[in-house]
């Protein structure tokens, strides 16, 4: 079946996975060797969350939620306070509104048409977004990897972590982004899945563009 959504041949690449997996890194470094723009769609949730805060808001509020999605500013989405752990947290809670992922679905598939490709990083991308993506990657760490990482990470910017918040922190994310009814994390049955856990960052890119390419060459062949 094709996506009504994706323009012929469109070479679109899904990137799934939860918080801290590596996705976004491995996702750019794709981008990178294809020639393909990326999205992170990540920024378009912790972008709603924020605008939602810096009204005083509650990011539960399903209808200041909905607004913020609607009216999102594109400038806002390279701001670097959505990088805060406070900014993942208010994503992870404005994403379970139905409405609000309703409201950033077109943007995402409308990225997702552009030819010869593209690269999108998410949740729910190989599943919801774009079902029939002919690559499409499911990628993973451990909850203490991901941590470590996510802890480093954070420890550079201004406002320090603490290992065991982060940690907390990641667990609630997780809970809450799979457990969620509408499009919740998870697999594609059809995604290859990528356990970044013991790999540095350099193999785990070797391996996801191995991966692609094989799908690249089946598409082409
Ligand atoms: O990938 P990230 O950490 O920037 O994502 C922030 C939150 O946004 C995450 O906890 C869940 C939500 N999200 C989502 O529900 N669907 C996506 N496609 C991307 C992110």
């Amino acid at each position: 079946m094709s996506n009504p959504v994706m323009a012929p041949g469109a070479f679109v690449i899904a990137v799934d996975g939860p918080a801290a997996s590596g996705k976004g890194t491995l996702a750019k470094a794709i981008s990178r060797h294809f020639g393909y723009p990326y999205l992170d769609t990540g920024a378009l949730y912790r972008g709603t969350g924020v605008a939602v805060l810096r009204q005083g808001g509650d990011p539960a509020n399903r209808q200041m939620a909905l607004e913020a999605a609607r009216s999102l500013d594109a400038q806002l989405l390279d701001d670097p306070a959505l990088r805060t752990a406070q900014a993942g947290s208010a994503a992870s809670i404005v994403a379970a509104i139905p409405e609000v992922r309703a409201a950033l679905l077109q943007f995402q598939r409308d990225f997702a048409a552009q030819w010869p490709g593209s690269v999108l990083d998410g949740r729910d991308i190989g599943t919801i977004i774009c079902p029939d993506a002919p690559a499409k990657l499911f990628v993973t760490a451990s909850l203490a990897e991901r941590a470590r990482r996510r802890h480093l990470e954070l420890s550079k910017g201004p406002g320090g972590a603490d290992l065991a918040a982060v940690v907390a922190d990641l667990a609630e994310r997780d809970l809450r982004d799979s457990t969620r009814s509408n499009a919740p994390l998870a697999r594609a049955p059809d995604a290859d899945l990528l356990d970044t856990t013991e790999l540095s960052i350099e193999a785990a890119i070797a391996a996801a563009i191995d991966l692609i390419s094989r799908k690249h060459r089946q598409g082409a062949g």
